[in-house]
C-alpha cells in the first residue's frame, strides 16, 4: 500500500513501521509522503536540486562555523551542489525533503554503507535549516531514510558526525544511536575528528 499523504499531529505519530523501531506503524505503511502539521516530508525529485543545494550550503555555513575553516565554508557553491544533486536525483535514491509552509527547509539522504564494516546502510546527509529546527523535522527525515533503507534490505544504519558538532551528537544519542568508531579527516586543509554513530537492527 502506498500512502500519498498522512497528516498527523507530530512526527512521533507518523505512520512509520520498520524492523527494529517498535510498534509505531499505522496500517504498517511507510513514509513515502507524510505530513507533520504544516510540514510535509516527501521523496526528493529532480526539480528539488536547487532547493537541496541551498539547504545544504546554508546549513553547512550555519552549523560548521568555528568547526571547519572559514575559507572552506565561504567557497561552498550553490551551483556546484545543484549539479551534484541533479546527478544524485537522476537515479533512484533515498533522498527526502522537508517542506514547511511550502518552503523546503530540510533534507536527508542515505544509501548503502561503504565507509564502515558491519553496517549495511548509511545516513549520508541530514540537514534542517536553523529556523526550522526543534519541530520534529530532523526526526521525521531520519525516520524516512531509515525506513527506506530498511525496505531496501539495509536495516542497520551508520552516520558520521563531526566530534565538535555537539548538537547533532545529542540528537543521534537521543534517538538511540551509539558511538561505534572514530576517524580523522582533512577538510579544507584542517584536520577534524569524526565519530561514527550506529543503529543496529
Ligand atoms: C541535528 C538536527 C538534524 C536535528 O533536527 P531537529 O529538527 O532540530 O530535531 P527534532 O526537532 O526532530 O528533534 C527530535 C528529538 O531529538 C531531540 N533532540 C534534538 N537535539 C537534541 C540534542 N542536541 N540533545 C538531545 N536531544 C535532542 C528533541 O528534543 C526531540 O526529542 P523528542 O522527539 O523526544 O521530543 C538539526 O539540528 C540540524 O540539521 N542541525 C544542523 C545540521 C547537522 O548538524 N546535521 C547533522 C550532520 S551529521
Amino acid at each position: 500500500m502506498r500512502v500519498e499523504e498522512v497528516v498527523v499531529d507530530h512526527g512521533r505519530a507518523l505512520g512509520f513501521s520498520w524492523p527494529g523501531r517498535g510498534e509505531r506503524g499505522v496500517n504498517g505503511v511507510g513514509p513515502e509522503t507524510a505530513g507533520v502539521k504544516d510540514v510535509v516530508i516527501r521523496r526528493a525529485c529532480a526539480t528539488d536540486a536547487a532547493d537541496l543545494a541551498r539547504i545544504q550550503v546554508d546549513s553547512w555555513r550555519e552549523t560548521y562555523r568555528g568547526m571547519l575553516p572559514d575559507h572552506y565554508l565561504r567557497a561552498l557553491s550553490y551551483a556546484d551542489h545543484e549539479r551534484l544533486w541533479r546527478r544524485t536525483l537522476a537515479a533512484p535514491s533515498a533522498t527526502f525533503v522537508a517542506v514547511l509552509d511550502g518552503r523546503p527547509v530540510g533534507l536527508a539522504s542515505g544509501g548503502r554503507c561503504r565507509s564502515f564494516r558491519g553496517f549495511s546502510g548509511e545516513l549520508h546527509l541530514l540537514y534542517v535549516l536553523r529556523a526550522a529546527q526543534g519541530r520534529g523535522i530532523g526526526r521525521a527525515l531520519f525516520d524516512a531514510v531509515h525506513y527506506a533503507l530498511a525496505v531496501a534490505g539495509w536495516p542497520d544504519m551508520l552516520v558520521w558526525v563531526l566530534a565538535a558538532n555537539r548538537r547533532a551528537r545529542g540528537f543521534y544519542e537521543h534517538l538511540g544511536l551509539e558511538p561505534v568508531g572514530r576517524a580523522t579527516a582533512l577538510v579544507g586543509g584542517a584536520r577534524v575528528e569524526e565519530i561514527a554513530y550506529g543503529w543496529r537492527d
